[in-house]
Formats: C-alpha cells, sequence, structure tokens
C-alpha cells in the first residue's frame, strides 16, 4: 500500500471525537511520549469539544484538537497533537485552522510547547506569559524524604480540610474572577475527577482550592486558585500528605515564590510553556491567585 501524498493528508476529513476515542486519544499521547491519560482525555471530552483526524492508515488518530468553551468570553485550545509518522505535512495546522473557524470571534488562549509555538504564532497567537512544569517526590526541605504536611501559614487561623459537597457553590464564586470566566461545568467535574480537593478556608471563608489527580505515574496539583502563596503552601503540602506518588504541576512562572518553595521540596523543573492569547491582549481575571492551571489543555 503507498502513502497518502501530502496533499490528500491536508484533506483528510476532521470529526468530532467522543469517549469511544480514549484508546485512541491515549496512543497518540504515547506516541509523543506524553502520558496515556485516559483520565484526563475523559474529562476534556465530558466537558469540552474534541476533535479528531483519523489516521489514514487505518491505525488510530492522525491528529487531534480540542477546545474547552468557556462561554462566549474565551475558549481554551489544547490537546493539539500528530503523529509522528504524519509530522509535518500540514495536520496541526490544519486542526488549529479548523478550530479557530469554529469557535467564531470567541478569544483564545493555549499553553504551547516549543514545538507547538511556531505554528500559533504564525497564526496570531502572542506570548503573554509561561508556566513552568515541576514534578518529584516532595518532602521536607533537604530531606529528600516522604511528604510532609508541616507549612507555617503566614496567619495562624488558616487551616485546609477536604471539600465537600456543599463547598461547590463558594469554589465556582472564589474561582470567577480569579480566572475570569465562569468555568463551572469544570469544577462541578472536580470531585468525581480528582483523587483529592482541597480547600483552604480563614474564619470560615474560602481563601482557595486545589486538586489532585492522576496522570501516569504521579499525581498533578492543578487547579491552584489561592489568596496568597502561604495559602498555595498549604494546599500544595496537605495533598502531598494523601499521596506517596510523586507530584507534578504546572505553575505560572511569575509565581516565583512558589516554584522556589516547590524546588526546596524535592521537585525539579521538567518542561515549560508559553501562555498564548488570540483576540486578547492577556488571559483575564486574576493572575496574582491563579497559581496553577487544571491542565495546560484547559487554563
Ligand atoms: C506541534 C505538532 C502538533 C505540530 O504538528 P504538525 O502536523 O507536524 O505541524 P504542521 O505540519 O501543521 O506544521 C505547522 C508548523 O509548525 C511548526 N512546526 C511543526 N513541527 C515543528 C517542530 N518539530 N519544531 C518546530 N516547529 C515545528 C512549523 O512552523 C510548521 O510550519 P512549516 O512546516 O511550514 O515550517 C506536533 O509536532 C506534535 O504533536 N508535537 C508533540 C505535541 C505538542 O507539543 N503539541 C503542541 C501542544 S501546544
Amino acid at each position: 500500500m503507498h502513502s497518502p501524498s501530502p496533499h490528500s493528508l491536508v484533506d483528510l476529513p476532521i470529526r468530532h471525537l467522543n469517549r469511544g476515542d480514549l484508546v485512541p486519544c491515549a496512543d497518540l499521547c504515547e506516541d509523543r511520549g506524553w502520558p496515556r491519560d485516559e483520565h484526563r482525555w475523559g474529562l476534556l471530552l465530558s466537558a469540552g469539544t474534541g476533535y479528531g483526524i483519523d489516521a489514514p492508515d487505518g491505525k488510530g488518530l492522525a491528529g487531534t484538537c480540542l477546545t474547552m468553551p468557556y462561554g462566549s468570553d474565551l475558549t481554551a485550545v489544547g490537546m493539539l497533537l500528530v503523529a509522528e509518522r504524519y509530522a509535518r505535512q500540514g495536520l496541526a495546522r490544519r486542526l488549529m485552522r479548523y478550530v479557530m473557524e469554529a469557535v467564531g470571534d470567541t478569544p483564545l488562549a493555549l499553553y504551547a510547547t516549543e514545538q507547538g509555538q511556531p505554528l500559533y504564532e504564525d497564526l496570531g497567537f502572542s506570548p503573554v506569559g509561561r508556566t513552568e512544569r515541576i514534578g518529584g517526590r516532595f518532602g521536607a526541605p533537604g530531606s529528600g524524604g516522604s511528604a510532609s504536611a508541616v507549612v507555617s501559614p503566614s496567619r495562624a487561623p488558616l487551616t485546609t480540610r477536604p471539600a465537600a459537597a456543599d463547598d461547590l457553590q463558594a469554589m465556582v464564586r472564589l474561582d470567577l474572577p480569579v480566572f475570569g470566566t465562569d468555568r463551572t461545568h469544570l469544577l462541578a467535574r472536580l470531585p468525581a475527577f480528582s483523587d483529592r480537593l482541597q480547600v483552604a478556608e480563614e474564619h470560615g471563608e474560602l481563601v482557595g482550592y486545589a486538586a489532585l489527580w492522576p496522570s501516569g505515574h504521579a499525581e498533578v496539583v492543578g487547579p491552584l486558585v489561592a489568596r496568597d502563596t502561604a495559602t498555595a503552601q498549604a494546599l500544595v503540602a496537605s495533598l502531598a500528605a494523601t499521596t506517596d506518588r510523586p507530584l507534578r504541576t504546572d505553575v505560572y512562572a511569575r509565581h516565583k515564590e512558589l516554584l522556589g518553595w516547590l524546588a526546596e521540596r524535592g521537585l525539579e523543573p521538567l518542561a515549560r510553556t508559553t501562555v498564548m492569547t488570540y483576540g486578547i491582549p492577556d488571559l483575564p481575571g486574576d493572575a496574582a491567585r491563579r497559581f496553577a492551571p487544571l491542565t495546560v489543555a484547559t487554563g
């Protein structure tokens, strides 16, 4: 069987992905050295819209892309992946053009890998910030040992505890000005998606929340929303204390104090992304209280 020419590749139809596509989506991640992350794909395909191109050789998907809508305020774009054997033949460009047309005038945001950034720049996206992926076993400073929940909160009455069902409304209220647009459809899925969902309180008021969810052999912290760095630290420490697995998180690079604190506890830099927008000059919301996205595919 001969391979299709590049010309016929860019003419391949783009179709909607659904939960029946979880395994081919995971295979594509693996093909690119990413964790298979079927669990994350499950969340993304139920809360967002997945697009895929079936591989002409009949072996799964040649490419994927995902949009996560936040009303008409913002759409996040993620999971742009093209199978290695179909690389550099225009599939990613075609998927992005398709998605940009599908969302119309809605502003876009994404977290670009080094490989993806040239394409996004070419399509008119502008860099507005960075995230640092940091991971490893969380331990006490200098110990290299196991997880510790000991943290010195800046204000004595700060406490953290597992979220209860009736915390959701307060989480959404806290999240709205921080994320800058309503993401109830995602936050409502966090209790089922996460291994642990933790809230921080002071004097009975919710001042932060964070989720811990499984990815490959690690547990990911995200979203991480907190009033200040001390609150973010208390949330991370309390989540770390619930697992023996390595942690991973994508922290917005402006939060250097948190990144330094994580590094002191044994987490090491793994990768970086460039936050890019299209149609708006920056991400909406309050960057000071937005420490980590749920995933770089959703913001
Ligand atoms: C990034 C990725 C999706 C590009 O897919 P692709 O189908 O090969 O890209 P295209 O053929 O449409 O190329 C579009 C442009 O992207 C850029 N590009 C593509 N691959 C690149 C690479 N490996 N390094 C640098 N730039 C690259 C080029 O500017 C290219 O245009 P050109 O071929 O005219 O020079 C693919 O390399 C991939 O799956 N990488 C791993 C996952 C990833 O990082 N995804 C991006 C998440 S933000």
